[in-house]
């Protein structure tokens, strides 16, 4: 067991959990000073709180016990929950900065998809490498998420033009979340974006059966199923009819929602009792009460917003009236090419006009609740796995989310632990 002690302030989010991420504030971060936080062989936090409780919850504890207890001295730092980056496309090669040039200049991203450009583009390139160089890249890119406090991290397939290829990245990832402990990386969370294109000779049709087959294989692995229900890609129709078998298999199910158009996306992830809608720029007020009303996580994706030049959901519509809304990078090289935590803090606070405890919320316990791992993860507290931050010398939290810049950005963050294991 280890016992993480000198901790100056320690941020568990307890309160944030107990109101399941809606609407949080400061006064929910839970906040002990002089803290101590005890964690087990297996990764799982044992206890937490005052440095003075600790000793004398231990001295009802015997020799034997107090003697298997390894001390970790945090230097009077800052500790908080690590956060979960809860939708990003990693698994790819190549680059589309062709692509944001043209839509800078008035392409939209429709038009280059129609013109061969787009997902397509990242299928050809991915398909062109070698999974050697592609699994490289995927762990520097872990890596890079590490560095700025992640320690679960979702990747989504969704990169290959043929059902054979499709499987070839959902064994990938596999193998990969077999290892990240042992390579001291975030945990993957693995989902299967098979239906993101339709590819060339498929009809959505033949395409989505295809997919249906595969859902055994997702079942073998865990992985989620997500689907981009858009005008040029997935209708509502097909995609209600999908999701639904995935759902009757016990797999969960997430979907990138009327991010372009209103599809009824959001609608649909309510209905389903999806883990998350993700994008949701287009929702409007009768989707945000249903969402409000769910278990469902409006996940939001404003780097994407940024780089595509749409417009930014409507964040406080959504917290306001008691959606739990988490944000992420959605990393990928079309639409959010940047893997940047605080530079979508930054626009969470600036075009959206979140508060510091929605950021810090939306980055804990909403994404690990997006994840399905609301009961392991995003708060400090006993049965919880001891996934922590720990700040450098004379940072707070109001140093996170705040900077952004080459090196600036994650500055703050000193250490970062997952399941009591310094991975960063
Ligand atoms: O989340 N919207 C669809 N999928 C991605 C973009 C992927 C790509 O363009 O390669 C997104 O923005
Ligand atoms: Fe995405």
């Amino acid at each position: 067991m280890t016992l993480f002690t000198n901790i100056s302030k320690l941020h568990t989010f307890h309160g944030v959990y107990g109101k399941e991420g809606r609407n949080p504030k400061v006064s929910d971060f839970g906040s002990i000073e002089d803290g101590t936080m005890l964690v087990d062989r297996k990764g799982v936090i044992v206890w937490v709180g005052r440095r003075q409780d600790f000793l004398r919850f231990s001295k009802t504890k015997s020799a034997s016990w107090r003697s298997k207890i390894k001390r970790v001295s945090l230097g009077n730092a800052v500790v908080l929950p690590a956060f979960a980056e809860c939708h990003t496309h990693l698994l790819y090669a190549g680059s589309r900065a062709d692509e944001f040039e043209r839509r800078n200049r008035g392409d939209s991203y429709l038009d280059i998809q129609a013109s061969g450009g787009g997902i397509r583009a990242t299928v050809r390139a991915t398909e062109a490498m070698s999974e050697k160089n592609q699994v490289s890249l995927l762990i520097e890119r872990l890596r890079s998420l590490a560095q700025q406090g992640a320690t679960t991290v979702e990747i989504k397939t969704g990169y290959a033009s043929t059902i054979a290829s499709e499987l070839r990245a959902l064994n990938l990832l596999f193998k990969l979340q077999q290892r990240t402990a042992k390579m001291r990386l975030p945990r993957v969370v693995i989902t299967c974006l098979a239906a993101h294109s339709i590819p060339d000779g498929e009809t959505e049709t033949t395409w989505l059966k295809k997919v249906e087959a595969l859902l055994p294989e997702l079942k073998r692995v865990g992985a989620r199923l997500d689907i981009f229900i858009e005008k040029g890609a997935f209708s509502l129709s097909a995609g209600r009819q999908l999701l639904k078998k995935a759902v009757d298999q016990e797999i969960s199910v997430v979907i990138h929602a009327d991010q372009l158009s209103r599809t009824g996306g959001t609608e649909l992830g309510c209905e389903l009792e999806a883990r998350s809608v993700d994008h949701v720029i287009e929702a409007d007020s009768a989707d945000i009460l249903k969402l409000s009303r769910s278990k469902t996580v409006a996940v939001l994706l404003p780097a994407a917003d940024l780089y595509t030049r749409l417009p930014f959901p409507n964040a406080r519509a959504m917290i306001d009236s008691g959606v739990r809304v988490a944000l992420a990078t959605d990393h990928n090289p079309g639409t959010s090419p940047g893997l940047d935590l605080a530079l979508v803090g930054v626009l969470a606070r600036t075009a959206m006009q979140m508060t510091a405890p929605e950021v810090f919320a939306a980055y804990t316990v909403n994404a690990a609740c997006a994840l399905g791992f609301e009961s392991k993860l995003g708060v400090l507290h006993p049965g919880f796995f001891g996934d922590f931050i720990c700040l450098q010398k004379e940072a707070s939290l109001a140093d996170l989310f705040y900077e952004i810049g080459p090196t600036r950005s994650h500055a703050a963050v000193k250490k970062v632990w997952r399941a009591g294991q310094r991975i960063f």
